[in-house]
């Protein structure tokens, strides 16, 4: 993606790979790599609560990057149901620790950089957010997050997130279906696809502003409808059990897991119901390479670079590279909304 573009990123606002990985040099070894798949898989531990124990979802409150912090957000984050199961909705892997999922992000809006938007996103306002419902539906309208959230109940997932840069993380998120909010607003039968857009505000979003900005904006991102309605595509309110830090996308954002990381489109202001097939920010940036479907697929690479096997974080002095897995290893989950598609055609 950002790794060397065509229209190429000055080098100055991308993080040194070098610097990341001396945050990262003493941190590797540790916790992390010791939770035991084994245990986890015998069932004699939630991977919650070992990661809890293990001390990786630790935080301090101004890594949220909020100007705010609506308490009602954070309670329903907070009072979430139980410890996920184990199964193909949640993986036991050991967690990316939350140092690593917060200062290693793509959120071109705050800048190109890796840090950008950690340091940049700083004072993020997301108290009032509204999500515009349109298009194809019989219910639409501006709702506030409140209005949008109040149906749901949360639950967490703890999903392998793998971008199409060959990095991946396991994260702990909090959300809900995405097709809980789907039934609500009772698409009508020329709904075929689903299209997102995050926040356009340059203000507060230098990346939008900047002259070297590579996206157009606002950042938009798409779905088929019966990819949209899988149990597996969620909507996340929160991480870690509190609620997004703005680099992370909040107060909203998708996580579609099997798809590369870039469709889990972050800080959404608006949920548009179309019969055709939407453009989105990457196929009008370079078509040829960041297609619709977007799927893991370790199969069919990158035009510059192969995607057989990713870079797990957090990297230390040695890179963690594990095999990349077809549908992000959710194949008996996806792999049927595909049936009969040429993969690397609809890549
Ligand atoms: N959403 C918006 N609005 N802007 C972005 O730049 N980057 C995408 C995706 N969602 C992006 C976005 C990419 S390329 C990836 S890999 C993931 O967010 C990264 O999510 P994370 O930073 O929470 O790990």
């Amino acid at each position: 993606m950002l790794i060397k573009t065509k229209k190429e990123i000055p080098s100055s606002e991308i993080t040194p790979e070098s610097a990341y990985k001396q945050r990262r040099e003493f941190l590797i070894g540790s916790a992390n790599i010791a939770i035991g798949a084994g245990a986890l898989s015998a069932g004699l531990i939630s991977p919650t609560a070992l990661a809890q124990s293990d001390g990786l979802r630790s935080r301090a409150p101004e890594d949220l990057n909020l100007a705010s912090k609506p308490s009602w957000l954070v309670d329903i984050v907070r009072s979430r149901s139980d410890a996920p199961v184990i199964g193909p909705y949640t993986t036991a892997e050991a967690l990316t620790p939350f140092e690593d999922t917060t200062t290693y992000n793509n959120f071109f809006e705050f800048g190109n950089g890796k840090g950008d938007p950690a340091s940049r996103a700083q004072d993020f306002k997301i108290d009032p957010w509204s999500v515009e419902i349109a298009g194809e539906v019989n219910k639409p309208g501006m709702y506030n997050l409140e209005d949008i959230l109040q149906p749901q109940s949360l639950e967490e997932r703890i999903y392998r997130l793998r971008c199409v840069e060959a990095f991946s993380m396991v994260i702990p998120w909090i959300g809900f279906p995405l097709a809980n909010l789907i039934n609500r607003f009772e698409p009508n039968s020329n709904a075929r696809f689903i299209e997102f857009e995050t926040l356009y505000d340059p203000e507060q979003m230098p990346g939008q502003a900047a002259r070297t900005s590579s996206l157009g904006w606002p950042y938009r991102e798409g779905l088929r409808m019966d990819e949209a309605m899988h149990p597996l595509a969620i909507l996340a309110v929160g991480m870690y059990d509190d609620i997004l830090p703005a680099q992370n996308g909040a107060p909203l954002r998708l996580v579609v897991p099997w798809k590369y990381g870039f469709k889990s489109i972050k800080s959404i202001v608006r949920i548009n119901f179309r019969q055709d097939m939407p453009r989105t920010a990457w196929n009008d940036y370079a078509e040829d390479e960041y297609g619709f479907y977007s799927n893991v697929n370790p199969d069919v690479s990158h035009p510059r670079w192969s995607q057989s096997s990713e870079r797990r974080l957090p990297s230390g002095l040695f890179d963690r590279r594990i095999p990349t897995q077809i549908f992000n290893g959710y194949a008996n989950e996806v792999a049927h909304l595909y049936a009969g598609m040429d993969l690397s055609a609809n890549f």
